[in-house]
């Protein structure tokens, strides 16, 4: 067991499936889902996990909560991904949220008061932009001591997925992702390096479309993902983005990790949400302002460099499988 954790997500296929991989694998105490917009708007991505929680069957149990819509400090409205992720964000599906309660707590207050509560044991896995940690950072800079963070998102070596240098949850929202990373917040970064390296192939979508009814969904659903990747990106196997944060949030042995500080770029139009990570090996040999070098000496994270020991697409394709089969 991880220990209690939160799914904050912009769903989004990926985000879809690595919710149901949570739940399927039983090695996860989720707390509660929190939206925020990202993939889609937050009334989309909101509507869209209280579906999940619904169609996944665990709407009496995990509480899904609305957070922010807009970037943080960004007035401009921020970008959707509706021709990647379909118009509704779970590709063709027409979200069934009916009599999934909306809470009148929002997901700001929520991660506080469950990091509150379980102070020094909550992991949030944040599988969208960072707007809502940062938020609730700005709200309450002890959130910052009382979690641990695993996100989606970022590339350290990899070209971006969004523009030549950034990844899509980081472009979304680069203020956020900035202001998380200096929070001095114990985080994992789990980008493209092992992302990109995450491979779902057309071999694992027959043995889920083998499994029975049960996975009708998420067949449908990575379908979509492989019609989309296909299109975008020119390539007949998906990467399990979402997903691997989830598992590495249980087990880091699927990922290869390194020690430092990320910076996110947020001034230039060309390189904005470029996450730079400076290894602590290298902090004193690296010529930097001031301000930068003292941040390098505090907020140290760490962030994949690339796939680890452990097979996760085999692992996620087999909880998956199982999940037919109950
Ligand atoms: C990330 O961007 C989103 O489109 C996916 O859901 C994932 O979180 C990958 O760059
Ligand atoms: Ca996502």
């Amino acid at each position: 067991m991880t220990g209690p954790i939160v799914l904050d997500c912009d769903p989004g296929l990926d985000d879809a499936v690595a919710l149901q991989y949570a739940l399927g694998s039983g090695r996860y105490e989720v707390k509660a889902v929190t939206a925020v917009g990202g993939n889609a708007p937050v009334e989309h991505t909101y509507r869209n996990a209280r579906a999940l929680v619904k169609t996944f069957g665990v709407a009496d149990e995990i509480p899904v909560y609305r957070g922010v819509g807009g970037r943080l400090t960004r007035r401009i409205e921020a970008p959707a991904a509706f021709d990647f992720h379909g118009a509704s964000g779970l590709g063709d599906e027409v979200a069934d949220d009916a009599g999934v309660p909306e809470q009148s707590e929002s997901a700001v207050d929520a991660l506080l008061r469950l990091s509150r509560r379980h102070a020094g044991e909550l992991t949030v896995v944040a599988t969208g932009p960072l707007t809502n940690i940062a938020a609730a950072l700005i709200a309450d800079p002890g959130f910052a001591e009382r979690i641990r963070l695993v996100f989606m998102g970022g590339t350290v070596s990899e070209p971006g997925n969004v523009s030549p240098t950034a990844e899509f949850n980081i472009w979304h929202d680069p203020e956020a992702a900035d202001l998380v990373v200096a929070s001095g917040v114990d985080y994992t970064m789990v980008g493209l390096d092992a992302t990109h390296r995450a491979r779902f192939t057309r071999e694992h979508l027959a043995r889920l479309e083998a499994a029975g009814e049960a996975l009708a969904f998420t067949v449908r659903l990575m379908t979509f993902y492989f019609g989309s990747y296909n299109h975008f990106h020119r390539a007949d196997a998906v990467p399990l983005h979402d997903p691997l944060a989830v598992g590495a949030a249980l087990d880091p042995e699927y990922l290869t990790l390194a020690e430092g500080t990320v910076f996110v770029e947020c001034a230039s139009p060309l390189t904005s949400g470029q996450t730079v990570f400076l290894h602590e090996r290298d902090v004193a040999g690296t010529s930097l302002p001031e301000q930068l070098t003292a941040r390098a000496l505090t907020s140290r994270g760490k962030v994949a460099t690339g796939l680890g020991t452990k097979d996760f697409v085999e692992d996620f394709t087999a909880v998956l499988e199982s999940w037919g089969s109950r």
